[in-house]
């Protein structure tokens, strides 16, 4: 195992390059199940869950050569390979991401129920009865869902709650539904944005992607393509929260400013000074002072749930009392007993965390739960005034590339060693 050693109180200097997007790759990985032939996929982020959905890709007779961050693949439309199966998709819940493009392209699926995870339940019961409204035939059993339909039928689909993948999945299926489907109260994330540019590229008839209502006209088939993913803007996120904590001033080049408005408010209002050169360059500086700043996790174009840690490790010496309000998982808070290990003063009551920021805390032996978690305890690391140990880094490196390598180009003093920790 391995885990990272941080030192704080480094202020943080130099630029910093953005890659793409985890959460737009997935889905667009996913997609090429919809149709034979070579695809060339750039800005592809060397992650392991890209890792993880290029070995399903493979069961599933999609073959893929990694060169730099360019993934190709090749879909030889094998209709036979239908399964999905559970010791790759427990390491990864967005293999849920298959059901739909597997039945839609090959009549029958059989893909392994996703476990939860640190964060919560994570159901999928959305992604099953939209496809059942669309003519499929689906039974759980032995932790698999089984999803049957040679022909899916377009249909309206009112989503009772807003979800990402469920919107995802069930946009890739109506591509070459028969018909009309209407999508409302669609997730409105530009992470489904770039997964409909890469369908519409390939084909399909896509209206109104990136808002709430999405209509999709099925098309009889698809053509393979080359696409290139939009950058992460979590990571970049996360890259902002760290130098808003430590201080300093860092170029972030690749950055998706467009899709990150409740980001930078958020860390402009806790004084990070933003200076916007053109559509995917900014340049941030902190003088390492942070005022405290109340932030409600929300839907897109909210305050992502993604950067609810982060941010929560920045107002760790806020000037003042921080609320933090999750109101998206039942359960992602896992971050906070391990910000009060390091001497936080933090309280919880429900979905919101209060947040008294202190002077001083130390550095400690903290535990990564989930990933975005684990980006929080490295900001927390790094305004601490002594060494911290972080293990099960695995975490990170499902959604994060090279980031302790990233941190340290900006002057971090931090370092990723073996560990005898499980
Ligand atoms: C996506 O997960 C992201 N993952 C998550 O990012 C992100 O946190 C989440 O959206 C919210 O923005 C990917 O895109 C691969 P949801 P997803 O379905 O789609 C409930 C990361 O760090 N729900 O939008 O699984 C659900 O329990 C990950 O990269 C149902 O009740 O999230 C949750 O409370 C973590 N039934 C809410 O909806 C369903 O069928 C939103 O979940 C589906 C979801």
């Amino acid at each position: 195992m391995e885990k990272l050693v941080v030192f704080g109180k480094n202020r943080l200097y130099g630029d910093v390059y953005i890659s793409g997007a985890k959460n737009a790759a997935l889905p667009i990985l996913a997609a090429t199940i919809l149709s034979e032939g070579s695809y060339q996929i750039s800005n592809i982020p060397l992650l392991n869950d890209i890792k993880t959905m290029s070995k399903l890709l493979f069961t599933l007779g999609i073959t893929h050569r990694l060169e730099g961050n360019v993934l190709h693949l090749t879909n030889n439309g094998d209709d036979k390979l239908i399964e999905v199966p559970y010791d790759l998709v427990k390491t990864m819940r967005a293999s849920i991401l298959l059901l739909g493009p597997i039945l839609a392209k090959k009549g029958e699926a059989r893909v392994s129920l996703p476990g939860g995870c640190a964060i919560g339940e994570r159901p999928v019961d959305l992604h099953i009865s939209a496809l059942e409204k669309m003519g499929a035939t689906i039974t759980v059993e032995d932790g698999y869902i089984h999803a049957v339909c040679k022909k899916l039928k377009g249909c309206v689909i009112d989503f009772e709650k807003v979800t990402v993948t469920g919107t995802e999945n069930i946009l890739m299926a109506a591509t070459l539904a028969e018909g009309r489907t209407v999508l409302n109260n669609a997730a409105t994330e530009p992470e489904v944005e770039d997964l409909a540019n890469i369908l519409i590229k390939m084909g399909a008839t896509i209206d109104g992607a990136g808002t709430p209502c999405i209509i999709i006209d099925g098309v009889a088939s698809l053509k393979s393509v080359d696409y290139e993913v939009m950058p992460d803007r979590i990571e970049c996120g996360t890259f902002l929260a760290a130098v808003t904590a430590t201080g300093g001033k860092i170029k972030v080049h690749n950055a998706p400013i467009s899709s990150m408005t409740a980001i930078l408010n958020a860390l402009e209002e806790a004084g990070l000074e933003l200076d916007i050169e053109d559509d995917n360059t900014l340049t941030a500086t902190s003088s390492g002072y942070v005022k405290s700043v109340d932030i409600e996790t929300s839907v897109y174009p909210g305050f992502p749930t993604d950067m609810q840690a982060q941010f929560m490790a920045a107002m760790l010496k806020a000037d003042g009392v921080s609320t933090v309000s999750e109101n998206i998982f039942e359960n992602r808070f896992m971050h906070v007993a391990e910000y009060k290990r390091m001497g936080a003063d933090i309280n919880v009551e429900g979905d919101t965390a209060t947040v008294k920021g202190v002077k001083h805390f130390t550095g400690a032996q903290i535990m990564a739960s989930d990933l975005r978690a684990s980006a929080g305890l490295v900001i927390a690391g790094l305004i601490a005034d002594s060494e911290s140990d972080i293990s099960r880094i695995y975490h990170l490196d499902r959604g994060y590339e090279t980031f302790e390598k990233k941190l340290s180009n900006l002057g971090a003093d931090i370092k990723r060693v073996k560990s005898e920790d499980q």
